[in-house]
């Protein structure tokens, strides 16, 4: 098989970590008999630089007829003082609208060796495997009327609008019940449904597809976002799937990252048309750049997730996997990571390390 993927490193630690995650998966790629071709792209700060827009055509058209799509991270200062219309990030929202990408899949598992990484106590997190599916392309980042419009009175209004419809969340929905079916059998569905009609229409319609018989098997709960919060940090390991909007998903995930230790250890997928995009969930770090400090693994696990779903590669996906839970066993840690008698390492390194450990693991 030939895989032809896109890759866009992007701005900031993003260049730095996707070249550990690629030299990982051109090392598994030989070891399963799979070749994979792989076509950079710039996007984001450096394709504003270069032709002064976040997402070129070129680029778009290179990442919708590629099989995947290989993600860095997006922005840092030098482009915050600019319109909200070119910033960045704008091309990450492009590029999931372009793609079709409606579902995003954070899986938040906490590697048993870096119970003690996390700001909270071991005996909260330990045993934390949750999976976050958070809706992509509609809700509060997309809808409309939305703007600062300059009032009568001199004073400015600013306005976004949080609108969802019955086909957006059915199909949210069915992601999320059939992903419980691989897992533990639990979807926890987030809203805000004693304030907020928007969402009132989204626990019905959750409801509504729980009923499908395909889904007999599975529990279901509702949870308004506030408490959902409160939660994720009290006892995070009551939780199997969450199902939410873009916006509850977007602050619940990050909430969900602290569970594990830290942002560099989280992959996540993007999945919903004919054409997957996998991106660790941490930005581009611009307060490490350049320094060689950046945690690759999370980089490094968003490529099992492509090999797993876009490729169904299930092997070259578990040796990943396996090879970093192995090398955070031997008590290898970047600095995000790293607490007392651990040997700590850079990015460079930790990718190495990596690959020596899936070339063992043979
Ligand atoms: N998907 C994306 O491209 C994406 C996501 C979030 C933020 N951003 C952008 O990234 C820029 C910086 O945002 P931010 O600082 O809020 O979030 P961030 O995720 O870049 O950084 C938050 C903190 O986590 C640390 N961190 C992040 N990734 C790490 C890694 N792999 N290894 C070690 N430490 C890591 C950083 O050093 C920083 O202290 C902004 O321009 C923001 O808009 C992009």
């Amino acid at each position: 098989m030939n895989y032809k993927i896109t890759v866009l490193p992007g701005d900031g630690i993003g260049p730095e970590v996707m070249g550990e995650g690629t030299e990982v998966l051109g090392q598994v790629a030989k070891l399963y008999g799979f070749t994979v071709e792989l076509e950079h792209g710039i996007v984001g700060g450096a394709s504003i630089d270069a032709h002064g827009k976040p997402l070129t055509d070129p680029v778009l058209n290179l990442a919708k007829q590629s099989d995947a799509v290989l993600l860095g991270a997006m922005g840092g200062p030098k482009w915050d003082g600019l319109d909200y219309s070119i910033r960045p990030e704008r091309a990450l929202l492009a590029l999931r609208q372009e793609l079709g990408l409606f579902a995003n899949l954070r899986p938040v598992k906490l590697f048993a060796a870096l119970a003690s990484a996390s700001t909270l106590k071991r005996e909260v997190v330990e045993g934390t495997d949750l999976l976050v599916v958070r809706e992509l392309t509609g809700g509060i980042y997309f809808g409309q009327p939305k703007g600062i419009t300059t009032l009568p009175d001199g004073t400015e209004r600013g306005v976004n609008t949080e609108v969802y419809t019955t086909p957006e969340i059915e199909r949210i929905a069915h992601v999320a019940f059939q992903a419980a079916q691989k897992r533990r059998n639990k979807v926890t569905s987030v809203d805000k449904a004693n304030v907020l009609e928007v969402t009132e229409l989204w626990r019905k319609v959750v409801t509504r597809i729980h009923k499908n018989e395909a889904y007999a098997g599975i529990e279901l709960e509702h949870i308004l976002v506030d408490n959902c919060a409160m939660q994720l940090i009290r006892n995070p390991r009551q939780f199997d799937v969450l199902v939410t909007t873009n916006m509850f998903g977007d602050i619940l995930s990050d909430e969900a990252a602290m569970l594990t230790g830290s942002i560099g250890m989280l992959p996540s997928a993007s999945l919903g048309g004919k054409v997957g995009m996998y991106e660790p969930v941490h930005g581009s770090a611009p307060d490490i750049t350049g320094q060689d400090k950046a945690n690759p693994l999370a980089t490094i696990l968003s490529v099992a997730m492509m090999l797993r779903h876009s490729f169904d590669q299930v092997a070259a996906a578990d040796r990943i996997e396996k090879a970093v839970e192995a090398v955070l066993n031997e008590g290898w840690r970047t600095a995000d990571i790293q607490e007392p008698g651990c040997k700590l390492v850079g990015c460079k390194q930790m990718g190495q390390l990596v690959r020596d450990k899936i070339a063992q693991l043979g």
